[in-house]
């Protein structure tokens, strides 16, 4: 595993997306998994800049996000796909095909599954995953006690994770109790992987991933078995490793 420690979430920002920035320059990416949350806003932010300026261009590139929320409609202003488009795609040179979701409102979410997995084989496999981590160390929307075996499914959120995006949601509005993410699997699959990690708040599961052993019980552990782990954190997230 890389680490890189850089001392807050500007640079940990700005280091993220020259580094993705590097590997589409070197034409190594044409597969980009992206994740949601607050953590990768800010390296979009940079990546929107730097195809501003001529620097990178997304125009052959294929995005791949981790997870949906079950029940949202795509143009739900709280689901994912929504998240993407104000904070990334409208800003940037990607033809909107060539951006994918997980549809956490198909009729048949089963099936959904089975199509995106088949999407992300039929593309090659994601080139360069970007990550974030779940304050009890879950990945995409993989909660404690998924398998390391899993491929794209379905799951219950915790209220733990329910409550840490409630931030996200309109006051009032219910969190989703389900969403459809890429399974463990499927994440380890990728060729490189890159976490991010900002705050005390992720100080935890960080030291987890750094000091604990691989265990289902903290998803990210399983990422100290990728043979292409770059981890990037600021020193609050790094407080407790
Ligand atoms: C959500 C997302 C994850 C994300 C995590 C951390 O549950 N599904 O992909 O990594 O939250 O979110 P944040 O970056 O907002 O702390």
């Amino acid at each position: 595993m890389n680490i890189i420690k850089v001392t807050d979430y500007q640079e940990m920002s700005k280091t993220a997306a020259a580094l993705v920035a590097e590997e589409m320059m070197n034409k190594k990416i044409s597969v980009l998994g992206l994740a949601t949350g607050g953590t990768p806003f800010g390296t979009y932010q940079q990546l929107i800049e730097l195809v501003k300026a001529g620097e990178i261009s997304f125009a052959t590139t294929h995005t791949v996000n981790l997870d949906e929320y079950v029940g949202l409609a795509n143009d739900h202003p709280d689901s994912y796909h929504q998240y993407m488009y104000e904070n990334f795609f409208k800003h940037i040179d990607i033809p909107v095909e060539q951006t994918h979701l997980p549809n956490g409102d198909a009729d048949n979410l089963q099936q959904e599954c089975l199509r995106y997995e088949s999407i992300l084989e039929e593309l090659g496999g994601v080139d360069l995953q970007l990550l974030g981590i779940g304050e009890n160390g879950h990945i995409g929307f993989n909660e404690p006690g998924t398998s390391f075996d899993s491929k794209t499914h379905i799951v219950d959120l915790e209220d733990s994770t329910r409550k840490a995006n409630a931030r996200f949601f309109d006051k009032g509005e219910p969190v989703p109790a389900q969403a459809v993410t890429m399974g463990i699997q499927t994440i380890m699959n990728s060729k490189k992987i890159v976490l991010l990690a900002s705050g005390i708040k992720k100080a935890e599961a960080i030291a987890r991933l750094l000091q604990g052993e691989v265990s289902e019980a903290c998803p990210a552990t399983v990422l100290k078995r990728h043979p292409h782990l770059t981890l990037i954190a600021d020193e609050a997230a790094l407080s407790l490793a």
